[in-house]
């Protein structure tokens, strides 16, 4: 019997298997609507058998895109349009989740998909940057740092962007913590450099998460489960390290949080972080055990015997897989027949696995 493939349950969310797509921007958007590009992306990983699909890093605010090409669900029109997405992911057996992000001082900078690195220029559609303290991320803009009903507005557009996502029929949100964006910008001290309630020590780091994890678990509702991505680690000297995550995870278990997503890095250019396969499990099985949360691995975990291992011996109870995906959008059906378990096909394709 494959552990993988035992279904999770979380507030009554029924994933079929642990083998879930982590998010992955696609700088592909006009206005943040999503668009057919997204729907095919991400459709084709749902019939290949996820048990979750994530979508992407999706704004809660135009100045929260990474890029002008980031979808966002800070109005009804994007909404909509993530609504038919979800159909189409939920038709195909996968439970549909999303990812709310603001990406704070890592905001306006150029498309990859251009080749371009840095700011985007004002007079080529950029904007200015937010962040807890003035301090730009190495060869980026310098942000302005955030007044406190900056901050009272940050924690109004998670909720209102929960909100959308709900009635769009997401059934997971993933609070964006991690690679740098603006709610790690907070946690971490290499960033946050205040001297009010929201900066200095280690409580009031995380006092912005916590809100935002409060006020997210409450604006979603029943049935609905909230997951938090953390970078463990900056992989820096002074920085934000694991001792902080596995205390931020209970705290954002403590505020709502049903699952604790571990990545790591992000947060400063001069970071010291060598991947391997599963180099961060390490990280999260640490958070699994010392916080009492259920964690996902992410990071490499290319292979269905890998992953398969992972979840058999407890080391997490789900995992990520991004660029896996991208290269067989079938993962998961594949990983079923290699690991033995009952393909999750869709009835179209079943004369191809009989
Ligand atoms: C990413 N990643 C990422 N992470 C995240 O939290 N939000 C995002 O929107 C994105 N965007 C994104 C785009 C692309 C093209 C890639 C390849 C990656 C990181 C991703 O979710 C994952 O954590 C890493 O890729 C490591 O996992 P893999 O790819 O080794 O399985």
């Amino acid at each position: 019997m494959s552990s993988l493939f035992h279904p999770l349950s979380i507030r009554g969310v029924e994933m079929r298997n642990r083998l879930w797509v982590s998010p992955m921007c696609q700088y592909s958007a006009v206005d943040g609507i999503p668009n057919g590009w997204h729907l095919v992306h991400l459709a084709q990983f749902a019939s290949g058998g996820a048990g979750l699909v994530m979508a992407e890093a999706t704004a809660i605010s135009p100045e929260g895109r990474i890029t002008p090409g980031d979808v966002g669900i800070w109005n009804i029109e994007q909404a909509e349009a993530w609504a038919d997405i979800v159909d189409a992911l939920r038709s195909r057996g996968a439970v549909a989740g999303i990812q709310l992000s603001h990406a704070g001082r890592k905001a306006s900078t150029k498309s990859p998909l251009t080749g371009g690195r840095g700011s985007v220029e004002a007079a080529d559609g950029g904007w200015p940057t937010v962040a807890p303290s003035a301090i730009a991320y190495e060869g980026f803009a310098e942000p302005v740092a955030l007044s406190l009903d900056g901050i009272d507005e940050i924690v109004d557009d998670f909720v209102d962007a929960t909100r959308r996502a709900v009635a769009a029929g997401f059934q997971v949100i993933e609070i964006h913590a991690a690679h740098g964006y603006l709610l790690h910008q907070f946690l971490s001290p290499l960033s946050n450099r205040r001297s009010d309630e929201y900066g200095g020590s280690f409580e009031n780091r995380v006092r912005l998460l916590v809100r935002v994890t409060e006020a997210v678990r409450a604006a979603a509702g029943p049935g609905i489960a909230v997951f938090v991505r953390f970078s463990a680690s900056d992989a820096a000297d002074g920085g934000w390290d694991v001792d902080d995550t596995v205390r931020a995870a209970r705290l954002a278990a403590d505020a709502g949080a049903d699952l604790v997503d571990v990545s790591s890095g992000g947060l400063v250019a001069h970071q010291h972080i060598v991947p391997s396969p599963g180099y961060q499990v390490d990280d999260a099985e640490r958070i699994r055990t010392e916080a009492h949360v259920l964690t996902s691995a992410v990071g490499m975990i290319d292979e269905p015997e890998l992953a398969e291992r992972l979840v058999a011996e407890g080391r997490a109870d789900a995992i990520m897989s991004g660029r896996e995906w991208l290269r067989d959008p079938h993962y998961a059906l594949r990983a079923a027949r290699v690991l033995g378990a009952p393909v999750p096909t869709p009835a179209q394709y079943a004369r191809a696995f009989a």
